[in-house]
């Protein structure tokens, strides 16, 4: 191949799979094969610069500074959205809109109201040529090379498009990834981010795009605009978007009347908290281009279209008084007990206080009257107070001195908000939290584990910490209360299962301090044996990407314990997993034979039974051959047992394959 031909092929693919990785979210190839496909497309193009095209996938990684942010002219003025507040106001809007067009029959395309930073995206023959900010409108800055490094905005689009367009759309950061960016921040002892718009807003006006790649930004896409544009309707154009390539939100709804754009507003003001994106609430337009080009402008809005905002809802109540919690490592917490009133549809009775800095702000007194507020968060706060009614005799709240569930002093560091109890052998809360911790979903995932069964077994002293979990037998269990016989097999099997957990997620089921799911994996990744994490140094722990010194100190101090080591030790001899590399582990009961899995287990996940085959040197496959056993569940194949049947193959329950085979975890 030509090198020509070798660059355009690389690129073709990259925009191909960038497509199937962020727009579609079905990877066809690994990471890995991923970046060496990069890397050779970015050498190709800095020994051949002559081949390079402006629109490369390899535009996306960005550079250190490289952004003037000139003032550009919009090729299409870039309205604003004239807002609205209630049902009566949208009924004025449209009544304006039959008056104008002189019919009844007005249908309308309704829209999320994502709140973000509003972009401008043009392209010229499906290239993209040019990314501008809102600026006043008329004008914006010229911020390409940072669209660019934003994965769901197109380089080129999907197919060929003959005609020059621009495309408008928001620019956001998901919910999930600014917890994750925060918690970065946190670690890196650096002051956290206020909320998600404003940190888009922020970031797409960084003058270095290596530094706009690392922000996990996403563009949603919700206009086209064209004097070519072949479109009749809204709701086609963002069909078409789609097809193009753009990323636009499923969530758009054809409405053929008002009545139904109510409902649409209804909807998702309920459904609001589960979007993993803020939304400020419905943008409402006409739907047909025609009627839109008859309605036109005023001076600053479409009249074709409005916002419809949802407000905070607030509530007036009065607070009971404060509960203080203590949590698994310690932390308290204050939540305040509220009188029950009706809030975005639910009741509410708590709220959340978050430390001593929170009562101090707002200067909490028993029975005051307060206002709380449900926004983006799906635990109301308390936002003010109403001194006027505070009744003289009530007592100022204050922060507890004592633990309320060990009465142990509370100890507080003064470059952190939250009080702990140190306590962590003796406190019970924490010792139950800390078993819920092991046993949950992310963490040991032993099935049917209720903290009612944790809280008698430790109160029978049966267990003292996690090993003793392993050595619980059928008939200790059956003595419990609420605990039939069929119950304790099925948990005690779920506790032997558990032994297939690999090893990050023993390490985050230990609860050490500030060693969650991802630096528990992190670290695994690193120090592949429990042995090197143990023995590694402050520095060689520091030295790991994404970790900081709170989590290396924390564990440095966890394995400096002889009691942490003591436990280490009997978990790995019951045969739960401490290194990476599994073949080390692996036993060998099944060495080199082949088991096809059918049916559904009562007691086991079909992925635990693979687990449990390949970490005992078994394979799992999935077609029946002369060489295979196969394990039968509930509603088997039919045709893979009729298959076995025909070629004479052994049919084991879980039962025999379990007493068959001398399995070791
Ligand atoms: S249409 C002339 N549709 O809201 C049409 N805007 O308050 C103007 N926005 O600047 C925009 N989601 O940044 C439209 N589905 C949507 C939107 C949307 C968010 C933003 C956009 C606009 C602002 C107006």
């Amino acid at each position: 191949m030509n090198i020509k031909k070798e660059i355009i092929f690389l690129s073709t693919e990259l925009h191909k799979h960038n497509y199937l990785y962020y727009m579609l979210d079905k990877p066809e190839i690994s990471d890995y094969e991923f970046d060496k496909m990069m890397k050779k497309l970015e050498d190709l193009e800095f020994k051949f610069p002559q081949f390079k095209d402006p629109n490369s996938p390899s535009q996306r990684v960005g550079s250190l500074l490289n952004n003037s942010f000139n003032s550009v002219n919009h090729n299409f003025p870039m309205y604003s959205l004239e807002n609205s507040y209630s049902k009566d106001e949208l009924i004025k809007w449209k009544d304006r809109l039959v008056k104008i067009l002189k019919t009844e029959k007005i249908s309308f395309s309704c829209e999320l109201k994502l709140d973000g930073v509003s972009v401008s995206v043009s392209y010229k023959k499906g290239n993209l040529s040019q990314g501008l900010t809102r600026g006043d409108g008329v004008s914006g800055d010229d911020v390409t090379e940072n669209i660019k490094t934003i994965n769901t905005i197109p380089l080129k689009t999907l197919t060929k498009v003959e005609y020059d367009f621009d495309v408008r759309g928001e620019v956001i950061i998901e919910k999930t990834d600014f917890v994750k960016l925060n918690e970065r921040k946190i670690k890196n002892s650096e002051e956290p981010y206020k909320n998600p718009r404003n940190t888009a807003s922020g970031s797409i006006k960084l003058v270095s795009s290596k530094e706009v790649r690392k922000r996990p930004l996403k563009c949603y896409f919700f206009q086209i605009v064209s004097e070519n544009n072949p479109f009749n309707t809204q709701s086609e154009s963002l069909n078409a978007l789609k097809d193009l390539g753009f990323n636009v939100s499923n969530s758009h709804k054809y409405c053929k009347n008002i009545d139904e754009v109510f409902e649409f507003i209804s909807y998702w003001y309920k459904q609001k908290e589960n979007l993993n994106f803020e939304i400020d609430g419905i943008v409402v337009k006409v739907n047909s281009f025609s009627m839109q080009k008859h309605l036109g402008f005023t001076s600053k809005f479409p009249r074709w279209a409005i916002a419809y905002k949802f407000q905070t809802e607030q509530a007036i109540t009065k607070l009971v008084d404060i509960d203080f919690q203590v949590g698994r490592t310690g932390a308290i917490t204050p939540v305040a007990n509220l009188e029950p009133v009706l809030l975005n549809g639910t009741v509410v009775k708590r709220a959340s206080l978050h430390n001593e800095d929170q009562i101090d702000k707002l200067d909490l007194y028993q029975n005051d009257t307060l206002t709380v507020e449900k926004g983006g968060e799906i635990i109301p706060k308390i936002v003010s107070v109403d001194y006027r009614l505070r009744n003289l005799k009530s007592k100022k709240i204050s922060f507890i001195k004592n633990c309320p569930a060990c009465g142990s002093l509370l100890f507080k560091n003064d470059d952190e908000a939250q009080h702990y109890c140190l306590n962590s052998k003796g406190c019970y809360p924490q010792i139950v939290s800390r078993f819920k911790h092991f046993i949950s979903r992310k963490g040991m995932n032993i099935d049917g584990f209720g903290t009612e069964t944790i809280e008698r077994l430790l109160k029978k002293d049966i267990i003292k910490n996690f090993d003793d979990i392993y050595n619980l037998k059928v008939s200790q269990l059956v003595g419990l209360e609420r605990m039939a016989q069929k119950s304790a097999e099925n948990l005690v099997f779920a506790i032997y299962n558990s032994k297939a957990q690999p090893y990050h997620k023993v390490l985050y089921s230990l609860g050490i301090r500030h060693v969650g799911e991802t630096v528990s994996k992190r670290l695994a990744s690193h120090f592949t044996t429990i042995n090197d994490l143990i023995n590694a140094s402050y520095e060689d722990i520091l030295n790991v990407d994404e970790i900081g010194e709170k989590i290396a100190m924390s564990l440095k101090q966890y394995f400096n314990e002889t009691k942490n080591l003591d436990l280490l030790k009997k978990l790995n001899d019951l045969g739960l997993n401490f290194s990476q590399n599994k073949s080390e582990k692996k036993g060998t009961s099944l060495n080199k034979l082949s088991f096809v899995i059918t049916g559904t287990f009562e007691k086991i996940s079909r992925d635990s039974l693979k687990n449990i085959i390949l970490n005992n040197g078994g394979k799992v496959v999935s077609s029946i051959s002369s060489k295979a056993i196969i394990i039968s569940g509930r509603n088997p194949g039919p045709s893979k047992i009729s298959k076995a049947k025909d070629l004479k193959i052994q049919t084991l329950s879980l039962e025999d394959f379990i007493n068959s085979y001398n399995i070791n975890f």
